[in-house]
């Protein structure tokens, strides 16, 4: 597939995704030699631009934001590949006018090319994207050839939307030809979990209730509403912006049974059993029982100052949205009955870093004094970034005389056991859809299951009229302490990243 030419159409070409990473992908894509021959990047978007100024603006974006630099000469003849072509969304004329272009273009070539259409506009344009492309015939592939669509997320706000925007996309496009991205699958280091859990012999036969006391799932960010994200953000939360799409993609990964074969479907239909054996909590009790959500009030991140959540810009002042969220969640299988999964996410915490940690149980009998008391378990942690690797935290005697414990750690890590750094999640994607393979792309019914459950917490913050409370934590901080209280009581505390 990949030997196919292809062209690349984003709309909302003008956005900050494609200057930051859709460009840069397919630039270090072009860099490695992986992008098929004579591919071609169109723009689509409302403003105006003309191809010169287009191919500027994107490269000085590609200089700051290439994983693997800037060559000049390679932009030469990448940046001569892109086009713009500006068009309203709803404007059938701008479609006929890009399927005249796609054709100049497969003319020129001599050969017809595949067909990837990536939405990266605001979503409430989804929907007429879709229909227009139906309308203009773009959403079939030249003789021979394919056509395929790549939504960017949010993929709706809640089970209703997701339905509906299924239903437009599936109307327009078939299910195999249908992408919906979550970066985070695209992250080298969420691929390596399955690699970690199913080829290794000596953790698999540990990974179930009987040994392992607990999970964490922290994904931490240093950041707050920079660039005018305060908008989007308020509508949507921690919990949507998040732990529905990428903080549930990782669950599902470290808790899924191991798929019959590597097949997209085989390896989905596995993960979206973990989200539909999510443990149910009924009513805003058990909400607030199991669910802490805060917002930041102002601190210092890095030394620098910060507003608190409700001063941000673009934010209500009286805003009822999350900027963190910590869970406590079960998966009601066979294999993990009765082990917590505790989630935390947050904006303005201390630092940006996302990890799993496997808690394992205690021994059935330790004969050795140990120094401290606390960090003796075994832990498995997978960090997904930065500093990417995989560390397991052990018991070792401690050198003299006398027999003494203490805690060591085992580590792998990319940078030292590879060298060179990872390819960006962007760049596998697209080359993923390109290639036809869906398995790092999220599936209808995995996106929908998950907005069931996550439907459920925000009508019981919405909806009801006894809503669990709004905590607070100071920006730069780990949170609020009602997220340490949920762990504590259940004997348990977070780990310190
Ligand atoms: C996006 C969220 O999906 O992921 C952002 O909308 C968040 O709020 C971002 O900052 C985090 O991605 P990464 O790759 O920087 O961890």
């Amino acid at each position: 597939h990949r030997a196919e030419p292809c062209t690349v159409v984003i709309f909302g070409a003008t956005g900050d995704l494609t200057h930051r990473k859709l460009i840069p992908a397919l630039y270090n894509l072009a860099a490695g030699g992986d992008l098929p021959p004579q591919a071609k990047v169109v723009g689509f978007a409302r403003r105006d631009k003309t191809d010169e100024g287009f191919r500027a603006e994107l490269e000085e974006a590609n200089k700051k934001h290439s994983r693997q630099g800037h060559d000049p000469a390679l932009w030469a003849s990448f940046g001569a590949s892109i086009h713009y072509h500006k068009s309203e969304f709803q404007d059938l004329e701008g479609y006929k006018s890009l399927k005249a272009l796609l054709d100049k273009f497969d003319e020129e070539r001599g050969v017809p090319a595949n067909r990837l259409f990536y939405l990266a506009s605001a979503p409430e344009f989804f929907d007429e994207i879709m229909l227009m492309l139906k309308q203009s015939g773009l959403n079939e592939g030249p003789e021979g050839k394919w056509a395929r669509v790549v939504c960017e997320k949010p993929f709706g706000k809640d089970l209703k939307t997701a339905r509906h925007l299924n239903q437009v996309v599936n109307d327009v496009f078939a299910e195999k030809d249908t992408y919906r991205i979550d970066h985070y699958l695209g992250k080298e280091t969420a691929q390596n979990i399955m690699v970690l859990r199913f080829a290794n012999v000596m953790f698999e036969p540990l990974w179930n209730s009987t040994y392992i006391d607990h999970v964490q799932i922290t994904c931490a960010e240093n950041l707050g509403m920079e660039g005018g994200r305060g908008g989007y953000y308020d509508t949507a939360g921690a919990l949507r912006d998040m732990v529905q799409n990428h903080l549930f993609q990782l669950l599902s990964l470290v808790a899924m049974e191991p798929p019959s074969d590597l097949g997209a479907d085989a390896v989905r239909d596995e993960k979206v059993k973990v989200i539909r054996s999510l443990r149910r909590y009924k009513g805003p009790e058990e909400v607030a029982k199991n669910i802490v959500r805060a917002q930041y009030t102002a601190g210092s991140v890095d030394g620098v100052e910060r507003v608190g959540y409700r001063q941000e810009d673009r934010v209500n002042p009286e805003s009822k949205t999350e900027s963190y969220v910590a869970l406590r969640l079960f998966v009601d299988t066979w294999r993990w009955q009765g082990v917590p999964f505790y989630m935390r996410v947050g904006k303005q915490l201390p630092k940006k870093a996302t990890e799993i940690s496997i808690h394992f149980k205690a021994p059935p009998q330790v004969p050795f004094p140990t120094l401290q008391q606390r960090g003796t378990r075994n832990v498995l942690v997978i960090r997904i970034q930065p500093d990417e690797g995989i560390s397991l935290r052990m018991l070792s005697k401690l050198p003299g005389v006398q027999l003494l414990m203490q805690p060591v750690k085992m580590d792998f890590r990319y940078s030292t056991s590879f060298g060179k750094a990872s390819p960006e999640a962007y760049e596998r994607l697209l080359l993923d859809a390109m290639a036809g393979d869906a398995t790092l792309f999220a599936r209808r019914d995995e996106v929908e299951n998950a907005w069931a459950f996550i439907d459920e917490l925000e009508n019981a913050w919405h909806k009801s009229g006894n809503p669990p409370p709004m905590c607070e934590y100071p920006a730069g901080s780990w949170g609020p302490k009602e997220a340490d209280e949920l762990l504590q009581a259940d004997g348990r505390v977070w780990r310190r990243l």
